[in-house]
């Protein structure tokens, strides 16, 4: 049989390659494996560090990850491609990634090419727990790879917010907030309230413990590069899939479709960001083509103690203000409304923090407590309340992201989208920017719908109907309620 040069054929590269992959159970992690299983079929086999969770076992998770729709066209197309996929129990925050003996050895002894991307990815966990789970992890996954024999490749997913500090981010690893070994001692020694004293010096340069960690994470890759194969890909916030294994995938609320979907229901009245500043989202597929791609040149590039840490922001460079977005999912909402919506989409945005208080005790909270009150009386557990303090939280934490700008180096996305093979473009390119947005977002909302409400898209009819009514009945309440005040007002001062 003709084999064909790895050189000249990404999918060449990835036969008889073993992967070890950490969150593959995670938004980018599941949307990795599909691509590789559907694109890559000559793959030896991917490794999948799982823990359990939700009282489930490894096996289960594993299983019910498959059964999702993602894996439809791969079910289809290649059945048999899940038997080279296989789990195995770990925890990133335990000590050398919680991997018992036989399972390390097994890594050791068979894997080429490792993708780190576990992380928590909450932007208030403790100093502790970030520490734990993010850095001593990857030093872990590090450590592990020294021991491989075989390693081509470790690719390490960061994040394109890990310097906030730098109006303009280069393509290289700044230097870290603070060294990361004494972090990760003072984390085992220490407990979690003297840690959260430090805390507060540490922040001074992070907005908060997730970016602190990550930080520190690529500056763990960067020492690790000097004797492994590195690199770091940084994906700014990533969003539903572009185009594979089919327009819209998503599968969590994170980012623009969150807010659509609040917005879209009428639940989110009140938003904390500036309207002015770039939403820089990248879809899933693309990161994963761009994780793939920069694998592929790592493995083929010589490896010699000292060579550089090759660096990748994957970053949208056809960036739009959250305005304009906003405006657009407004006008789709008409196009694809959502089912159930309870009050008319009309969300205030501001960048006074006060105000945000004040309007989101005005406007979420008297009416979530209504609604906890109908569900106890019906004999429902009570939830608004605690939707209203996450949608507070959730606005916190994201404001710093959402109220400044950030510009990109794009050097290495250029070079290596050049060298992709001309008839393999199509399946790994990382170029997305001639596409078309409002296509984008229309098919992300349906894909929101559909993933994640489990909606009907055969009714949309129904929904528009509701909507309007919906539209009617709250512009006549809360203008019953705005002269109510008025009136009130005017006899409290004048009678
Ligand atoms: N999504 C984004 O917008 C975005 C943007 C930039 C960078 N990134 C980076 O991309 C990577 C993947 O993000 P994602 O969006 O896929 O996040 P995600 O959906 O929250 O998935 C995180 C993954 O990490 C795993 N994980 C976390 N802690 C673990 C632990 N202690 N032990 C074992 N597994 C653990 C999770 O496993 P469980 O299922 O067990 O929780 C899950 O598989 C992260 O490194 C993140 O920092 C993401």
């Amino acid at each position: 049989m003709m084999t064909i040069d790895p050189a000249k054929s990404i999918p060449a590269f990835y036969a008889g390659q073993s992967i070890f992959l950490t969150g593959a159970t995670g938004f980018l992690g599941k949307v990795f494996i599909e691509k590789v299983l559907r694109s890559c079929p000559d793959v030896r086999e991917i490794f999948l560090l799982i823990r359990p969770a939700k009282g489930l076992d490894v096996n289960q998770r594993f299983e019910k990850m498959l059964n999702l729709p993602l894996f439809d066209k791969l079910r289809e197309e290649r059945p048999s491609s899940f038997k080279k996929v296989i789990p195995i129990s770990g925890n990133v925050s335990e000590k050398m990634l919680g991997l018992s003996d036989e399972d390390k050895q097994m890594l050791i002894d068979r894997v080429t090419i490792i993708i780190h991307g576990a992380a928590s990815v909450k932007f208030n966990d403790s100093l502790k727990y970030a520490i734990l789970n993010n850095i001593r992890s990857t030093r872990d996954i590090c450590i592990l790879a020294q021991n491989m024999k075989n390693i081509v490749a470790l690719v390490y997913v960061s994040t394109a917010f890990t310097n906030v500090n730098k109006p303009f981010v280069e393509e290289k690893v700044y230097s870290p907030i603070v060294n990361w070994k004494k972090m990760i001692d003072m984390a085992e020694s220490l407990d979690e309230h003297t840690l959260n004293v430090f805390m507060a010096k540490f922040l001074d340069y992070a907005p908060n413990t997730y970016i602190f960690s990550k930080n520190l994470a690529e500056s763990t890759i960067q020492e690790y590069s000097f004797s492994l194969p590195c690199a770091i890909v940084r994906p700014s916030i990533v969003t539903s899939s572009i185009r594979e294994p089919f327009p819209g995938w998503i599968d969590n609320y994170y980012g623009p479709i969150g807010l659509y979907i609040g917005g879209g229901k009428g639940v989110i009245r009140v938003g904390y960001l500036d309207r002015s500043c770039h939403n820089n989202i990248v879809p899933v597929d693309i990161v994963i083509k761009a994780m793939l791609v920069v694998c592929w040149k790592l493995g083929l590039t010589t490896f010699t103690k000292g060579s550089n840490l090759f660096v990748l922001n994957c970053v949208n460079e056809k960036r739009t203000t959250h305005e304009y977005d906003i405006d657009m999912c407004v006008r789709l909402s008409d196009e694809i409304p959502l089912e159930g919506t309870v009050w008319n989409q009309r969300i205030i945005y501001t960048t006074n923090f006060t105000l945000f208080y004040i309007l989101t005790m005005l406007l979420h909270v008297p009416p979530a407590i209504l609604i906890d009150w109908v569900l106890r009386c019906s004999g429902r557990r009570p939830m608004a309340i605690r939707l209203v303090r996450l949608l507070y939280v959730v606005n916190c934490v994201t404001y710093y992201f959402s109220s400044n700008n950030w510009e990109y180096s794009n050097i290495n996305k250029s070079f290596l989208t050049s060298l992709i093979p001309p008839e393999e473009q199509k399946m790994f390119s990382f170029d997305y920017s001639a596409y078309d947005i409002k296509k984008y977002f229309k098919n992300s909302i349906i894909g929101g719908k559909k993933f994640l409400l489990h909606e009907d898209l055969n009714q949309l009819d129904e929904a528009r109907v509701r909507r309007q009514r919906v539209h009617l009945f709250s512009t006549v309440m809360e203008n019953i309620i705005f002269f109510g005040m008025l009136w009130i007002i005017y006899k409290w001062i004048f009678l």
